[in-house]
């Protein structure tokens, strides 16, 4: 048995780290969203819907009890859900480790550990609804809408 040369020990650190970053990047770490977010009408929201409003980092719902909004960033390690997973009605997943939320935002399967940060929704008069995603609310909160 012979001792790797200082060619070869340096080859397979090289290559270690390669092979790092790209699982490091695999993921790309997203800063949630902030400020006022324009969500669109209303009216366009129908009861059982749940979609991401773009790319603005916010999830859009409504169930029976009215509107909410919630972060696509996954509590794990920050992957963006609009393009690093799934986001319907039935419930969103994270591509990333796989973790798994209700279409409420809470968290049904790790690795994650919390739930989704859920945002105040206001509505104008004339239905056009506002995320506000400096302003964040408990999961039970809703806009109640007509
Ligand atoms: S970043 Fe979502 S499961 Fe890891």
């Amino acid at each position: 048995m012979s001792n790797p040369s200082r060619r070869e020990v340096l080859q397979t650190l090289l290559a270690a780290g390669a092979a790092g970053a790209l699982f490091a990047t695999g993921c790309a770490a997203a800063v949630g969203p902030s400020g006022n977010i324009a969500a669109g009408n209303v009216s366009s929201v129908p009861i059982g819907s749940l979609k991401a409003i773009g790319t603005s980092m916010v999830i859009l719902g409504r169930d029976v009890a009215g509107i909410y909004a919630m972060t696509t960033i996954c509590p794990h390690a920050n992957c963006d859900m609009t393009t690093q997973g799934t986001i319907d009605p039935s419930g969103i997943i994270c591509a990333c480790h796989n973790s798994q939320f209700t279409a409420n935002g809470s968290v049904t399967k790790g690795p994650a550990k919390s739930s989704l940060t859920h945002f105040a929704v206001s509505v104008s008069a004339a239905g056009d609804l506002t995320v506000h995603a400096s302003s964040t609310v408990s999961a039970a909160t809703r806009l109640a809408v007509v």
